[in-house]
């Protein structure tokens, strides 16, 4: 058997994000996931294939889609990074919910910047080193209703937001991400018309993108002026696009051009290709499987030339029998782009836990961790230790 080392102090773990996992929370997403989840349920009807609705038949309910108490991780973080811990990882990625700093326009909530710090100091005493995102998506009602990443202010108050956090946390976090995957959340809030706030217009997609980075140039240098040392970047989703040049230009480059003298990393997020072949295997939401992919994707941010975490890379796998090949076998690509140059520092599994996964709701299984979303009990998978070794001993076993 012959083995692949990774490089010394590799970050390793899992990733998560409040509104998929905390529960309670009230944002944007809460509001329109309750007067939709109706037709959410209506529509997966002829959406998803037979195998899919029998083997899932919770998402034709209604309520599979309201996050509800998700996982209530909220209250149960120091029981999932015990668990963390046990399974062997270095580092965790989650969110901040702007909703709960900022519940209402200018008034910051101190309880919650105390949970929050209670969270990175739970991180802290299990050595897991915290990558913290400040923005994942969900906004707060009050911006919402001002036209959310539409409005030319709110670059200025994300700025105001993040000034707030990193002024009371920046003892405990080296690692900031700004902004999670800006351009799957404006293509699917402003091209197409999936999420909130279904604002269908390719003039508005541009305007928002235009703003999203605005917002993380000003964090930036907010985060900077508070802590010169800290490592600032974003959260991009790349895809493997075989022969189309065009639409790789524009999706996995566009937004980190705008941004290339403002980041200190690339936070990848890589899940699948782009192209038709049956040959592939699937996940359980049809998300083709080419761990090849990541690697072609790596070699193309060499220009950037920056340190890349892959900040997420999953798959929806109820039965756990693909999950070990898959994060093997993304590794061995990854590893093979680290021996080409690619100045790869850490891996971060998408998800620690099953969690709300968006318009699709709670069937999608994601986690490390199964949930048992009644009872939130927590199991952990087989392919977690299978995961654990391979953070343990910094290597794969070919
Ligand atoms: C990514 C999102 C993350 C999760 C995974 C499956 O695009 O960043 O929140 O939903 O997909």
């Amino acid at each position: 058997m012959s083995e692949i080392r990774f490089p010394e102090n590799f970050y390793w773990g899992a990733a998560t994000s409040a509104h998929q996992v905390e529960g309670g929370n009230i944002n944007d997403w809460s509001k329109w996931e309750k007067g939709n989840a109706e037709e959410l349920a209506r529509k997966s009807k002829t959406y998803w294939q037979d195998w899919q609705k029998e083997k899932y038949p919770e998402m034709l309910q209604s309520r599979n889609y309201i996050s509800g108490q998700a996982c209530d991780h909220y209250h149960k973080f120091k029981e999932d990074f015990d668990i963390a811990k046990e399974l062997n990882h270095n580092a965790h990625r989650f969110s901040i919910e702007w909703s709960r700093i900022e519940p209402k326009e200018g008034f910051i909530d101190e309880k919650e910047i105390e949970h929050y710090r209670q969270v990175l100091i739970a991180l802290k005493e299990r050595n897991i080193e915290p990558f913290v995102t400040l923005y994942h998506w969900t906004l707060p009602n009050w911006l919402a209703e001002k036209g959310g990443w539409l409005n030319p202010k709110a670059p200025y108050y994300f700025d105001r937001y993040v000034k707030i956090v990193s002024e009371n946390l920046f003892d405990y976090v080296n690692f900031w991400i700004t902004i999670n995957e800006p351009n799957v959340y404006a293509s699917n809030s402003y091209l197409k018309d999936n999420w909130p706030p279904q604002n269908k217009s390719i003039f508005k997609y541009f305007k928002v993108l235009n703003n999203l980075a605005k917002a993380h140039k000003l964090a930036y240098r907010a985060l900077h002026l508070i802590d010169l040392e800290c490592e600032v970047g974003i959260a991009k989703n790349n895809i493997y696009f075989e022969n189309i040049p065009f639409i790789d230009c524009f999706w996995n480059k566009y937004f980190l051009n705008k941004i290339k003298n403002e980041q200190d990393f690339i936070g990848l997020n890589y899940y699948h290709p782009f192209f038709k072949n049956n040959a592939l295997l699937n996940s359980d939401l049809n998300w083709r499987i080419f761990p090849e992919g990541i690697y072609h994707v790596l070699k193309k941010l060499k220009k950037y030339n920056t340190p890349i975490y892959i900040t997420e890379n999953g798959l929806a796998d109820v039965s756990d029998k693909k999950r070990t090949n898959f994060i093997k076998d993304h590794l061995f690509w990854i590893h093979k782009a680290i021996k080409d140059g690619i100045d790869v520092r850490g891996y971060l599994h998408w998800s620690l836990l099953d969690n709300f996964e968006w318009d699709k709701g709670f069937w999608p299984r994601f986690g490390l961790v199964e949930v048992d979303f009644k009872t939130f009990e927590r199991k952990i998978r087989p392919s977690a230790y299978e995961y654990a070794k391979i953070c343990k001993d910094n290597k794969i076993d070919l």
